[in-house]
């Protein structure tokens, strides 16, 4: 069996990895790797292959930034040669950003049985554009592999087959489960750079990127602004996506007491997590990791398509209202708020249980 797996966007690399470890171990699967090309600098994109030890990608379409649009019809063009050349029995792509949809059309425009990794996750907002993505992949997808038992319930509302459903866990987690290790390793080197000082010194780390917290100007002062308050009590760190690199350059400048730094890498992000007094928000992937870890996460969102963090894990979503951030944040450096549990199937095995299925079918 010859699987073709589509990757573009950082979360999408942590999500492969163990997918296409499990599958090298059976004879019977040759492998073929497509990076889009949607994700290009060098802390968004190569070091997670260096570290999540992902083959070189057997080809990269190259497509680069653009409009919504723009982006998903260069995956569609250039994704369309590679695969009606490389005639794939299986694609698998991941999670919900704009290659993960263009790559799922090209597929049922050829008619090459697609497999979604990462499936029936709704946020129920249409303004958010991976959710357009999520509804798009799931409806055309062959074989769709769930997270969570919220999953499989929303694609049975949506009329999908049950025999097409597969709750097989988190992938994300497979890979976090794998490196933590590692990642703990690096504690010390990192905690010197970011001069996090003490045994065991006390910081919030932040993450923002949605369209919906950092494009328009004024959310993202105030958030900026309330982060800069909470830095007044306690470090902040917080390492820039690139979108929102170029939203905060176009800001009025203010003093910062917060410690912006690059994107990091795979590893020295998850050991940051890891030792993190709390985190703060936005991204898909960190609300899982943070349940995962039992790290409280606030969440800057009105809503989220990851709702087993909040009912089983450590998530609480505050919305874009600073006062509710300053208040959550509050309490929990004064140790409220909740560990949490571990969700099922979250357990290191997911990628092995997509492989198994994916053999058996053949
Ligand atoms: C994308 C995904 C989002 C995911 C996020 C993960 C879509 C619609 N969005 O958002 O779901 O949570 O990735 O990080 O697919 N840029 C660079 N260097 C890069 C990549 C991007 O400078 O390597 C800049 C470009 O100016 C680009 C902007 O970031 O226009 C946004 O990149 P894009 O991939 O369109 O969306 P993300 O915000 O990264
Ligand atoms: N991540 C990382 N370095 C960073 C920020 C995040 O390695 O500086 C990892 C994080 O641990 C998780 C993934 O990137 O594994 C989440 O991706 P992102 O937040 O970009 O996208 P989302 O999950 O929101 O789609």
């Amino acid at each position: 069996m010859h699987v073709l797996h589509v990757v573009g966007a950082r979360p999408n690399f942590m999500k492969a990895a163990p997918v296409l470890s499990a599958l090298a171990r059976h004879a019977s699967v040759r492998q073929t790797l497509v990076h889009t090309g949607q994700h290009y600098d060098a802390n968004m994109s190569d070091i997670f292959f260096r570290e999540l030890g992902l083959p070189e990608p057997d080809v990269n379409l190259g497509v680069g930034s653009g409009s919504h649009s723009k982006q998903m019809a260069e995956v569609m063009v250039r994704f369309e040669e590679v695969v009606l050349e490389r005639k794939p029995d299986m694609v698998l792509v991941y999670g919900d950003v704009n290659s993960t949809a263009a790559a799922a059309l090209v597929c049922a425009k050829v008619l090459i049985p697609l497999g979604h990794v990462e499936a029936g996750l709704r946020s129920f907002d249409r303004t958010m554009p991976e959710e357009v993505n999520r509804l798009v992949t799931d409806a055309l997808a062959d074989l769709l592999f769930t997270p969570s038992e919220d999953g499989n319930i929303n694609l049975r509302a949506e009329g999908v087959k049950a025999d097409k459903i597969h709750l097989v866990g988190n992938v994300m987690i497979d890979t976090l489960i794998r490196l933590l290790p590692r990642a703990l390793e690096r504690w010390g080197d990192l905690a010197a750079t970011l001069k996090l000082d003490g045994a065991k010194p006390r910081y919030v780390l932040v993450t923002l990127h949605r369209p919906s917290n950092v494009d328009e100007p004024a959310a993202l002062a105030a958030l900026m602004q309330t982060l800069n308050d909470i830095a007044r009590e306690i470090p902040v760190v917080f390492p820039v996506h690139p979108r929102t690199r170029q939203r905060l350059a176009q800001l009025p400048a203010t003093d910062s007491r917060l410690l912006l730094i690059e994107p990091l890498g795979y590893l020295d992000f998850l050991a940051l997590q890891c030792h993190a007094t709390l985190v703060v928000t936005d991204s898909g992937g960190v609300q899982e990791e943070t349940t995962y870890l039992r790290i409280p996460c606030i969440t800057l969102r009105a809503n989220t398509e990851r709702p087993v963090t909040i009912t089983t894990g450590s998530n609480v979503l505050v919305g874009q209202d600073t006062r509710r951030l300053r208040d959550e944040v509050t309490q929990r450096l004064a140790g409220g708020g909740r560990q949490g549990e571990i969700p099922p199937l979250w357990d290191g095995h997911a990628g092995e249980r997509i492989a198994d299925i994916l053999v058996a079918r053949k």
